[in-house]
């Protein structure tokens, strides 16, 4: 079967044909996301034919032990199975290229390489880099892509860049490797990935804020209590990850992209358009707008960083942080933070929003919840029972993807009793099929020259503005503040639980 290329599915840009170059191809990466994220979308009819894709990574290997690695992998985590007539159909494009990062001729052959496939394979000379390497080699990679003058699109043509997390460790780093991006390539072809953006519910977020008139009238401090994002996740450091993430916590692995990214989404002004830039302007002005606090106190009346101990998840006993492979026994790196955020807008004023974020946590699940503020008081609360909680609109980015909307209601009976009933959304049984992958969304759109849905160079830089602020408390500050613990499997520290208690609010179940 020829891959059946579905014009009717695309309602955004044309996604053009390209060879997309991975670097870093041997990692897990390519393996667990981007080539089944290729290959589900050519089932789906909707990646465009003659799309090649090379991988380029430092170790030996020939086209046919490459594609074999690729195809093991893809039977056991593609979304959509695997189908043999559609993996052929794909996999006469896939090439492998052995080449240090530094090595300049081996970037000389790879030019060589691509004009050669396309002559042969067919293709006008389209090329999109994806930067999945180690960082360290992210500036090497830019820097040899010019100078073999690959950063340039012959005529009629484009080249553009993908790049991967993280972007920088702080606010210097990433602007020095905004620096060499925009050197190499200009910021129109440049996709910084932030793959909580393809989401499919991050994406529902502006049509459920906008496209139902119902919401923002409402979207305010004058109706809204307060907003909780809660990304909680049931692993810990397995294969091999303590190394990263030692270097890294939570706050910089999660806060400072995935879950600031969600924040500006829910918290944003209606954009004017649609278009990348139209959306950006407004999301980068809610990160810009939070508030920082200017002494070590205040960080740590208003965060709350931790570390798990030794638990059991799953009803598996899993070891302690400072336990995990390649993890220091005496590490001061959170997996676990919660913050109070306050957004300092007109909209927002007086309206905390609390993010707490985890490893080893007792389940997998990322939920938005918006706190509706109780109505005045005078006709229910003398009930016997009062009058149980208030309005709470919670979107299920993951798993179990939906929306909900708690709201009182009588108790059927010959007496008046309030009990909380709840409108339940799920994608799965209303639009009977499962989302796509978000790297399936995100190829796609920079396949189709659409930035909406990646970083922009600010945004990047005001978000790690941000984090710098707070990670400069912790750690370049003589009496730092405490580094809590929870035990795994639990929902983390009880100093969150204070956090909120501050305030007379409690985290949601989720
Ligand atoms: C990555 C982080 O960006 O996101 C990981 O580096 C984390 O630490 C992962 O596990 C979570 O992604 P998802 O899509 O599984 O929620």
């Amino acid at each position: 079967m020829s891959n059946p290329f579905r014009e009717d599915l695309v309602s955004r840009n044309r996604p053009e044909a390209c060879s997309i170059v991975i670097f870093g191809a041997t990692g897990d990466l390519t393996h667990r996301k981007l080539i089944p994220a290729l290959y589900n979308l050519a089932a789906d009819g909707e990646l465009p034919p003659q799309t090649k894709i090379i991988g380029f990574a430092r170790r030996e290997k020939s086209d046919e032990e490459f594609r074999a690695g690729l195809e093991e992998l893809n039977r056991k985590v593609s979304r959509t199975g695997h189908n043999e007539e559609i993996w052929n159909s794909i996999v006469q494009n896939i090439h492998y290229h052995t080449s240090e990062f530094t090595d300049a001729d081996g970037y000389k052959r790879l030019a060589e390489r691509l004009d050669a496939i396309d002559a042969e394979r067919g293709g006008k000379g389209n090329r999109l880099f994806y930067i999945a390497s180690a960082p360290e080699f992210f500036d090497e990679i830019l820097i040899s892509l010019k100078q073999a003058g690959l950063n340039q699109a012959a005529d009629g043509c484009w080249a553009r860049v993908i790049v991967e997390k993280p972007f920088g460790t702080d606010l210097a780093t990433a602007q020095h490797l905004n620096r060499v991006v925009n050197d190499t390539f200009q910021e129109s072809d440049t996709y910084r990935i932030d793959h909580y953006l393809g989401k499919e519910t991050a994406q529902n977020l502006m049509v459920l804020r906008f496209a139902n008139a119902i919401f923002e009238p409402l979207w305010n401090s004058r109706y809204i209590e307060q907003i909780q994002i809660t990304c909680a996740e049931n692993l810990g450091m397995e294969g091999g990850r303590g190394g990263y993430y030692d270097k890294s916590g939570a706050l910089r692995d999660m806060v400072q992209n995935h879950l600031l990214q969600l924040l500006s989404l829910v918290a944003m002004e209606p954009p004017t358009d649609l278009s990348a830039d139209g959306v950006r302007d407004e999301k980068v002005k809610v990160i810009r707008s939070l508030r920082k606090w200017d002494t070590v106190e205040k960080v740590t009346e208003n965060v709350v960083r931790a570390q798990y101990t030794k638990g059991s998840v799953s009803g598996k006993v899993v070891p302690g942080y400072r336990e995990e492979d390649r993890v220091n026994p005496e590490s001061q790196t959170e997996s676990y933070v919660a913050l109070r955020l306050m957004i300092d807008t007109w909209r927002w004023n007086g309206v905390p929003f609390y993010i707490r974020v985890g490893k080893q946590l007792p389940k997998k699940g990322t939920e938005i919840s918006v706190h509706f503020k109780s109505p005045p008081g005078v006709l229910f609360n003398a009930l016997p029972g009062g009058v149980p909680g208030c309005n709470v609109l919670a979107i299920r980015i993951q798993p179990d993807e939906g929306i909900s909307l708690r709201m009182l209601s009588k108790i059927p009976g010959t007496s008046l009793r309030l009990e909380p009933v709840k409108m339940d959304f799920q994608y799965s049984t209303s639009f009977g099929k499962a989302s796509p992958e978000a790297y399936e969304r995100l190829l796609l759109d920079a396949m189709a020259g659409d930035a909406t849905l990646f970083a922009r160079r600010d945004e990047v830089e005001e978000a790690w503005r941000f984090i710098d602020h707070i990670e400069n408390a912790w750690h370049q500050s003589p009496t730092p503040p405490p580094m809590a613990e929870y035990v795994a499997g639990t929902w983390g520290p009880s100093a969150a639980d204070e956090l909120l208690d501050a305030d007379g609010n409690q985290w949601r179940r989720i």
